[in-house]
């Protein structure tokens, strides 16, 4: 969509407003520095979310997007539909409204081995009196199906499938979806007025983070993308719909006017080719900015082929980012497709093949009771061993006793599981109608399976509590987490050796990881020198980790890795937190009450200052090192930075200028006096060194422009 000479100039554009943005007010009209800010917010979201290459960081598309929300607050008169502030902010009504659809939105028909192509095909070619038929075959999406109408190139409405002939209104949803754009160039192709259709997706890895942070929240997580998807396109707060990260891949045009200005000759040619198979419909879509299945799709000239390819593209469904149920199979040349029409519920032209299924239907066996780190007490559905899309399942969390009622679970139950892709096996139903009175309810335990202390239920929440802050099953569960990957990260204390030394009294808390006894542990089978001195290394660095990583290790309700780095930045040192109200906790980006009150109640508990304090006492980093030097030199003064690989911003000499003219130095070599290695294509070796010293920063180019920019007077000259 982007030639390279425009991407040249975009990114070159870029780096002057990200760093001489406000004097560029001096110099253009509002409008055109709203249009040129407009043009970049498209190019970056094209880069990002279409073509999977971002040339900026987050920071740096947040800050154009800020200067384009603040010149478009001073002239409201000047804002558009198709500005890509217009994602967020419009809200929908309690109910959506009921649009029709320009062409109704047809079914597939299904198939699910080749002599059900092979049959189809027969027809397709006897209908369409030749031999010669070539099928475009893709991906078949597995999520919810939208259609989209654009007028004059902009986004105008979104709609759910419905019935087929109407469906919900859901644009302002569908405007938070950011791989489709807001404005789209169908007028180079003379096309005034489109419909066009394709499906919303989840991404395997948006879907596990979404369920994560419905765990963290102790909610029930989603049971599979598509439901993630759907689900989502019909929530009633856009603002909820753009944290699912959802995306979108376009696949069709149902329905399209022609614009009355004239193409030039060559473009009206250059349209009327693609607009005549699928294949180029695919080809225009993606002109236009869309996702569509450019890469995947493949087109072949006999149904030998297809079988083939949908067969080698089984195989490797595991490894596509999304989920797909299938292929669809379309013949290719619209003229072709017209002879073969439609019936009422699906055209002839199309079919859709569908993979073998990953659900499976077994036997609830029994129920066990697990106690985690908050004290939460989650069911565990033990589950007569089967194999579902070449995993053996034996075991479900079943989440909480309203899941229990909901899905009429009991213990002897025939259920159906599902597993998509990599995702956590859920359970989908229970089939009632196979019951033989042998089957019984689910009890829930009143009292802990571990400490036996009564159980707690907070007003409105689904979870059973044990608030025995010593029960073993929650210390032991605290300390896994607080050495966990994205807390502390000590590599070599591993859940079963944390269980192993809890259960031998040689670790009681978390402060007892920085006194284990090491000449005890070291008679102990599997612990060689080596893996003691590992160990050991593993937890001395551990205390230089940075605030945040010890602030997430702490387990306090709500606080993912986000809100942990938050609260970092918020303070000097931890312990500050104890003089924060509820409402000064309100003011932190991203905080409501649950998470205010959560943290307030943490800091306001003695042993958990007691446990800071202990740790402080032990080296652990409990300032927040950043903000101290930040604050005491301003710019970059006395920090010394090194930059190493390919940098493809800034040419080396101009980036060591920009450092020395903020007071910075460059120094030659990773060592322990390097405080900032700024990292380029290809590093190397530096870079390896660099991540052994864990006082070093780390960052990327874009970050350090970001950095420069935050901190300085003086800036890159473009
Ligand atoms: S073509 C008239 N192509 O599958 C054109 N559909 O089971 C009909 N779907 O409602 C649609 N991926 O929501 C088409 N590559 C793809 C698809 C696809 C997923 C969905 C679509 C449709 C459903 C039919």
């Amino acid at each position: 969509m982007y030639t390279h000479e425009q991407t040249a100039h975009m990114q070159q554009l870029t780096l002057q407003w990200l760093t001489i943005a406000d004097s560029h007010n001096a110099t253009l009209t509002a409008m055109a520095q709203i249009q040129t800010l407009r043009r970049l917010l498209q190019f970056h979201e094209h880069r990002y979310y279409v073509a999977n290459q971002p040339l900026i960081s987050d920071t740096q598309y947040d800050t154009l997007y800020h200067l384009l929300d603040k010149t478009e607050q001073q002239y409201p008169e000047l804002v558009t539909a198709d500005s890509p502030t217009q994602r967020v902010g419009s809200s929908l009504n309690a109910a959506f409204e009921t649009k029709q659809h320009l062409v109704p939105m047809l079914s597939l028909e299904n198939s699910y081995n080749a002599d059900d192509l092979n049959d189809w095909d027969r027809k397709a070619r006897e209908m369409a009196a030749t031999d010669a038929v070539a099928y475009c075959i893709e991906p078949k999406f597995d999520g919810a199906s939208i259609s989209l109408i654009y007028e004059n190139d902009v986004l105008v409405r979104g709609t759910t499938r419905g019935d087929g002939v109407a469906g919900e209104d859901i644009t302002a949803n569908i405007k938070q979806i950011k791989s489709i754009p807001l404005r789209a160039p169908f007028s180079d192709y003379g096309i005034q007025q489109i419909e066009i259709r394709g499906e919303v997706v989840m991404t395997k890895q948006a879907f596990e983070q979404y369920n994560q942070l419905l765990i963290q929240q102790g909610l029930p997580v989603l049971a599979n993308p598509r439901n993630a998807a759907s689900g989502s396109l019909r929530m009633k707060d856009p603002k909820e719909v753009a944290k699912r990260n959802l995306d979108a891949f376009l696949y069709h045009i149902s329905y399209y006017s022609k614009s009355d200005a004239p193409l030039v000759e060559e473009a009206n040619q250059r349209a009327q080719e693609l607009l005549r198979s699928h294949e180029g419909t695919l080809e225009l879509l993606w002109l236009c900015g869309f996702r569509t299945p450019q890469k995947e799709k493949k087109v072949v000239g006999n149904i030998q082929s297809v079988v083939a390819y949908v067969q080698q593209f089984e195989q490797q469904r595991d490894d596509l980012p999304y989920e797909i149920d299938g292929m669809v199979i379309k013949v290719n040349n619209f003229a072709l497709q017209e002879k073969l029409g439609m019936t009422s519920h699906h055209p002839r032209w199309a079919i859709a093949f569908k993979f073998k299924a990953r659900q499976a239907t077994t036997q609830l066996l029994g129920v066990e009771f697990q106690v985690g780190r908050t004290g939460a007490v989650t069911p565990v559905a033990k589950l007569q061993p089967v194999s579902v899309g070449g995993v053996t399942v034996s075991s479900i969390s079943i989440h909480n006793e309203e899941y229990i009622k909901e899905k009429d679970l009991r213990i002897g139950d025939t259920v159906i599981i599902e597993r998509a892709g990599d995702v956590i096996p859920q359970i989908v139903q229970s089939l009632p109608e196979l019951r033989n009175h042998t089957q019984t309810h689910i009890q829930f335990p009143t009292n802990c399976p571990v400490c036996n202390s009564t159980l707690y239920k907070e007003e409105g929440e689904a979870v059973w509590r044990c608030i025995n802050a010593e029960c073993a099953a929650q210390v032991v569960e605290r300390i896994i987490h607080f050495v966990s990957k994205d807390a502390m990260d000590i590599k070599n204390l591993g859940e079963a050796n944390i269980k192993k030394f809890f259960e031998l009294g040689l670790l009681k808390d978390i402060p007892g990881i920085y006194h284990l006894p090491f000449t005890a542990i070291a008679t102990m089978d599997g612990f060689g020198k080596k893996s003691i001195d590992n160990l050991q290394l593993a937890i001395e660095a551990s205390k230089q980790q940075p605030l945040h990583r010890l602030i997430y290790g702490l387990g306090i309700r709500f606080v993912g890795e986000t809100t942990a780095k938050t609260l970092a930045n918020a303070v000097n040192h931890v312990l500050d937190f104890t003089q924060k109200s509820i409402d000064d906790l309100l003011l932190l980006d991203d905080v409501g009450i649950k998470v205010a009150t959560s943290i307030a109640h943490f800091f306001a508990n003695a042993q958990n200052i007691a446990l800071l304090q202990q740790l402080e006492a032990l080296g652990l980093q409990l300032r927040n090192v950043k903000k101290d030097t930040a604050m005491e030199a301003g710019a970059l003064n006395g920090q010394t930075f090194l930059f190493t690989g390919t940098l493809s911003l800034l040419k080396r000499s101009e980036a060591e200028a920009l450092v020395e003219s903020n007071g910075g130095k460059i120094v030659s070599g990773v060592s322990a006096k390097l405080n900032v290695l700024v990292v380029g294509a290809d590093a190397g070796s530096k870079l390896e060194k660099a991540k052994k010293i864990n006082t070093i920063h780390i960052m990327s180019e874009a970050e350090f422009l970001t950095l420069i920019q935050n901190q300085s007077p003086s800036h890159v000259t473009a």
